[in-house]
């Protein structure tokens, strides 16, 4: 058990050299996630370890921070994000930026690099109007252990198997033993680099476009001023900024402002920024909502996919489209009230699927991979129709419209309770296998996480 003192010596450590806030109710956190450094080290236990942070060793400070990151990500997070990239922030920088044919995007806590690749990807459908241009997606993070593996681009069935549409998996994706390799070409377009969100960015140089999504949740109040702060810093007046679910310019900074009916893209609050055109955008978000509340209706995403019309290779059949395609249960309990339940375990292999996602009802086979287990983003149970509330289980779910999930969610470091009502269509993730509320599109979504807080971290990090 941690002595107190010890306690408040390691925090104040991490939180001088990463901003990491943490809060007397995560020693717990702490204790399981630096007795495997301990173990490794030889030292015999928490007390030898924080007597060595005290002697001053750098490297173990490094690994110490390292270790207290949380480094969730998936692709296509959220999904809004990229629809808003995709419908508005690229139009208008394909025309605003057609002079110099540059374009430059930070993905300023970029973890294992989910969201710059699918940025990449979402890039690489625009190749024929972006001919000749030079765009560069730099993403940035302060563990190294992260960007290793963002490097790498593998990817586990897990990971492939949360966001990421079937289509950009068999475009962009191959198998490499049991994990998923993204493409060569893919991994060129990002160019990652260790930062610290503490450090001057101006040697980064300046960004039409930044994400920073999910990262200042875990600052305190003055860091999260100044870091957004010194982004506006780099940012031209017509720039855009991303910020995750759960964060906010609103009493923060006024630097930004949010960009009108949307959530989570923030324009410049400078008088250069300019009205852009979110008719396609709302269009998209209007069809997705509809689809959702249809239980897969034509043509619209499901909550976590893209809303986006999926491209041609990605369409499956002749494009008939039904409401309410029937698709194969895939070994799963879930059975559906009111709710669309999505199965949380089915298998990944090569087995036929109908997938109402595109709106059609032709059947699409799953490369094979051998036996996934985990929460697919790729299925629905057969029939379903849904009112509008979306459930999908964990891993092992069996689903009601309460949503039971399989798996824990690991809360961020510093926030409260898993659940809450969000506005705007926000997708909630419940707690710990509560029953959940939804947000005002009535999506509700266990995560299919697992508790790093309690069993150390997870796979990417050992
Ligand atoms: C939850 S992940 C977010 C990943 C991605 N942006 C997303 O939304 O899916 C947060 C990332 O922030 C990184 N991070 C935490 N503190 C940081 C800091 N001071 N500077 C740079 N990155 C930091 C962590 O290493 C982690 O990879």
């Amino acid at each position: 058990m941690m002595k107190p003192d010890d306690f408040e010596f390691v925090s104040r450590l991490i939180k001088s050299k990463s901003g990491l806030v943490l809060s007397q109710d995560k020693t717990y956190l702490l204790e399981s996630r630096l007795m495997p450094i301990a173990r490794k080290r030889g030292l015999k236990d928490l007390t030898e370890l924080i007597g060595a942070l005290r002697g001053g060793d750098r490297n173990l400070v490094e690994e110490v921070v390292d270790a207290m990151t949380t480094n969730e990500s998936f692709f296509f997070r959220d999904t809004k994000p990229f629809d808003q990239f995709r419908h508005v922030v690229l139009p208008h920088m394909i025309k605003a930026r057609a002079p110099k044919k540059h374009l430059r995007i930070w993905c300023a806590a970029a973890s294992s690099g989910q969201e710059p690749y699918s940025l990449a990807m979402i890039l690489d459908e625009f190749k024929s109007q972006l001919a000749g241009w030079r765009i560069d997606i730099v993403g940035t993070d302060i563990s190294r252990e992260i960007l290793t593996k963002a490097r790498a681009g593998l990817y586990s069935q897990f990971e492939v198997q949360r966001g990421l549409p079937i289509g950009l998996l068999v475009k962009y994706f191959q198998k490499k033993e049991d994990q998923w390799q993204i493409s060569a070409d893919i991994r060129g377009k990002v160019q990652y680099k260790e930062f610290n969100l503490l450090e001057d960015f101006r040697p980064l140089g300046q960004f039409d476009v930044v994400y920073c999504r999910n990262v200042l949740i875990y600052f305190d109040q003055p860091t999260k001023s100044d870091v957004l702060s010194r982004i506006s810093a780099l940012m031209p007046d017509d720039g855009f900024l991303f910020l995750g679910g759960a964060e906010t310019v609103l009493g923060i900074s006024d630097k930004f402002k949010p960009l009108a009916r949307q959530r989570g893209i923030y324009q410049l609050n400078r008088p250069g920024a300019p009205d852009v055109d979110l008719t396609a955008l709302e269009k998209v978000q209007a069809g997705a909502a509809a689809g959702a509340a249809a239980g897969g209706a034509a043509g619209a995403a499901a909550p976590g996919g893209l809303a986006f019309p999926k491209p041609k290779h990605m369409q499956t059949g002749a494009g008939t489209t039904t409401g309410t395609a029937a698709r194969p249960a895939a070994g799963t309990t879930g059975t559906t009230g009111t709710a669309t339940t999505r199965p949380g375990t089915s298998s990944f292999g090569t087995q036929s699927t109908q997938r109402p996602l595109g709106g059609t009802t032709s059947s699409t086979t799953r490369p094979t991979t051998g036996t996934g287990t985990t929460g697919s983003a790729f299925s629905r149970p057969s029939g379903s129709t849904g009112t509008g509330s979306t459930t999908r289980p964990g891993t092992t779910g069996t689903t009601g419209s309460s949503g039971t999930a399989g798996s824990t969610y690991r809360r961020p470091l510093g926030t409260g309770t898993g659940t809450g009502a969000g506005a705007g269509g926000t997708t909630q993730r419940p707690g710990t296998g509560s029953s959940n509320t939804s947000g005002s599109n009535g999506t509700t979504r266990p995560s299919t996480t697992f508790d790093r807080s309690r069993f150390g971290k997870p796979d990417d990090k050992k």
